[in-house]
């Protein structure tokens, strides 16, 4: 199998969100994903359907790209079919949404996360579908835009694969559903088909445009959780997010060491917020949250973990909230 050659861990790089933008297909088809917010309503947000990814990786012909890029669409595109499917340090799973996901966006829907600051920094940590920015985003777009207001998104998954191919997509569409849209449907947009966006030049260049207005901006990270350089991504973050990261064990410490250096430098004292969305068992994997909590009183002795959250039906699931000393 085409994963089977790869041993190293990825190493961090940045994915240009110009270069994700000038790779997408044509149309891109969607369903939508229900998400409960605190106060009884509920959100549709829409996701880009992984059948249509796969269609875009067969018609962009992933044989034509050579050397670590192809090896990478190659096992993108075996994954599609198995979007649950984790195998270490290859495919981490990030072309499903996973249910904590979607808790964790109904958590933030409950609280002042610090979007409405002049300046506010965000990292999604092991993005995926990017349910709990879809969210952050969403809500931003359905504002007025503000010059007061800067928020930089960064999201970061394991594979460029997903961010190219899920992360982005779901970004475009969560735009183009807000009421942000509305303002620049008088400059001519089309209206789409429910199930299906067209990928015209005019749509991108108005999502270009609309992410200066509302002075938001994206920057897209690959590669393993040790690797990331934060000296790169422009030092620490006010809001730091994660959801299903922490299901294996050998994985923990570098995740919890980037989640604390994300929020907390040694020479700094910033507020910061850090929500990590779990199951509080991963059968059959190792880790869940007892584990999690181990490892970060272990890495930082001092730090709290408090749940916030807590979702008893079916599988146990918890938001919890990381406090650095
Ligand atoms: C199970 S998926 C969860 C995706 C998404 N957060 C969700 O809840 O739907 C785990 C995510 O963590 C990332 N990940 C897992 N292990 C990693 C590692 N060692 N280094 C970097 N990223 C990793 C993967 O890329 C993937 O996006």
């Amino acid at each position: 199998m085409a994963w089977e050659a790869e041993t190293a861990r990825k190493p961090f790089s940045e994915v240009s969100l110009d270069s994700v933008l000038e790779t997408m297909p044509p149309k891109i088809s969607h369903s939508p994903l229900t998400v409960p917010l605190s106060n009884g309503s509920v959100l549709t947000i829409p996701r880009r359907d992984l059948f249509d990814a796969r269609f875009q990786l067969i018609s962009q012909g992933t044989g034509d790209v050579e050397g670590p890029e192809s090896a990478e669409l190659m096992s993108a595109l075996q994954f599609l079919d198995n979007p649950s499917d984790l195998v270490p340090l290859v495919y981490e799973g990030g072309l499903k949404t996973w249910e904590c996901s979607v808790d964790l966006a109904t958590y933030l829907s409950g609280i002042d996360y610090g979007a409405r600051s002049t300046k506010t920094r965000i990292l999604e940590i092991g993005c995926g579908t990017a349910i709990p920015t879809l969210y952050i985003l969403h809500s931003i777009f359905s504002s007025p835009p503000s010059k007061e207001r800067e928020i930089h998104v960064h999201l970061q998954d394991y594979n460029a694969s997903v961010l190219q191919l899920i992360t982005i997509p779901n970004i475009i569409l969560t735009w183009y559903h807000s009421s942000a849209v509305r303002t620049f449907r008088s400059g001519g947009l089309e209206d789409h088909a429910e199930s299906a966006l067209n990928i015209t030049p005019q749509l991108l260049d108005t999502f270009r445009k609309s992410l200066e207005t509302y002075w938001v901006h994206i920057r897209l990270f690959s590669g393993s959780w040790e690797s990331f350089d934060l000296g790169i991504t422009g030092g620490r973050y006010d809001l730091v997010l994660t959801s299903e990261t922490i299901y294996r064990l050998d994985s923990l410490p570098s995740l919890i060491h980037l989640m604390q250096r994300a929020c907390h430098l040694d020479d700094d004292s910033g507020q910061y917020l850090c929500l990590v969305a779990a199951k509080a068992v991963y059968f059959g994997v190792g880790g869940g949250v007892a584990e999690f909590t181990q490892c970060v009183e272990a890495t930082n002795q001092g730090a709290r973990v408090e749940t916030v959250l807590e979702k008893k039906s079916g599988v146990n699931r918890k938001v919890m909230s990381v406090q650095w000393l």
